[in-house]
């Protein structure tokens, strides 16, 4: 599917409930700079992240937690300006919303205002349940995301699979009615059992989107340089590579060097 934009219809929030109520999947990836940001709207994905996964795959950091406000504004803000149609949703980055709601309204007005994005991702539950309910009261669209939350890496001290455990699972649970109950228009559930996401799906009336989570939920969401292969050292058993750009970048690139070096460029027809 390619998108031609005139007479575009955004989606919305609205609408990624009524397609969870139609039966229709909701697609999701990461963008993190303009030229991608157009390129994946283009292309008909329903809603952009721009993720802070942007940590990792941009800014070359082990984990997301340095990622900080203005770069993630800066990212968002050169997203935004390429997308038409897709929804578009903004990480908050780690420390801008756990300390107390009062941060969390400030740091999300900020995002709102500097980028003119569609709405934010928060990680987690109960724990940091007034500050969605903040950000959510000054009319900004939250999604939640549970499961294997990156910004808590350092509690677990491993990314592996989540909610494996009674304990864990049934707390994942009461945390999705609770950010539904609150208001959140959808969550992001990663990396946790597909029967647990399944059911979870089933009982909420907001769509949940998985990464990892098996294909029982109403839509996924990948980061884009895993799926395109610009990333191949990462291979979680979740991932499937739908191209390996690195390859094709190498490729280029090395014969780019090679023609300068021979002198085969520029040729006649490339110089003025
Ligand atoms: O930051 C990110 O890319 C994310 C996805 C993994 C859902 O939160």
């Amino acid at each position: 599917m390619s998108i031609h934009f005139e007479n575009v219809r955004r989606v919305t929030t609205q609408r990624l409930i009524e397609m969870k109520k139609r039966g229709e999947k909701i697609s999701m990836l990461t963008a993190y700079d303009y030229t991608m940001g157009s390129i994946v709207d283009r292309a008909g994905v329903d809603v952009i992240l721009v993720g802070d996964s942007a940590s990792n795959v941009i800014c070359g950091n082990v984990t997301t937690l340095p990622i900080t406000l203005d770069q993630m504004i800066f990212l968002a803000k050169s997203v935004v300006r390429g997308v038409k149609r897709a929804l578009v949703v903004i990480d908050m980055p780690f420390g801008t919303y756990q300390g107390n709601s009062r941060e969390a309204i400030t740091s999300a007005i900020r995002i709102m205002k500097e980028t003119h994005g569609d709405c934010l991702k928060m990680e987690g539950g109960e724990e940091v349940i007034e500050s969605i309910k903040r950000v959510l009261s000054a009319g900004i669209p939250v999604m939640g995301h549970l499961g294997l939350m990156p910004q808590s890496i350092n509690k677990y001290g491993t990314y592996a699979v989540r909610a494996q455990e009674e304990e864990e699972a049934e707390k994942l649970i009461r945390d999705a009615h609770l950010l539904e109950e609150t208001g959140c228009f959808g969550i992001v559930l990663e990396k946790i059992p597909a029967k647990l996401a399944q059911q979870i799906a089933s009982e909420l009336t907001i769509p949940v989107i998985g990464i990892g989570a098996g294909g029982g939920v109403d839509g996924q969401v990948l980061v884009i340089h895993d799926m395109l292969g610009l990333n191949n050292d990462f291979s979680p058993r979740f991932l499937r590579r739908y191209a390996n750009l690195e390859a094709v970048m190498d490729n280029a690139i090395k014969h780019y060097v090679d023609d300068v070096k021979s002198g085969d460029f520029p040729n006649e027809q490339e110089q003025y």
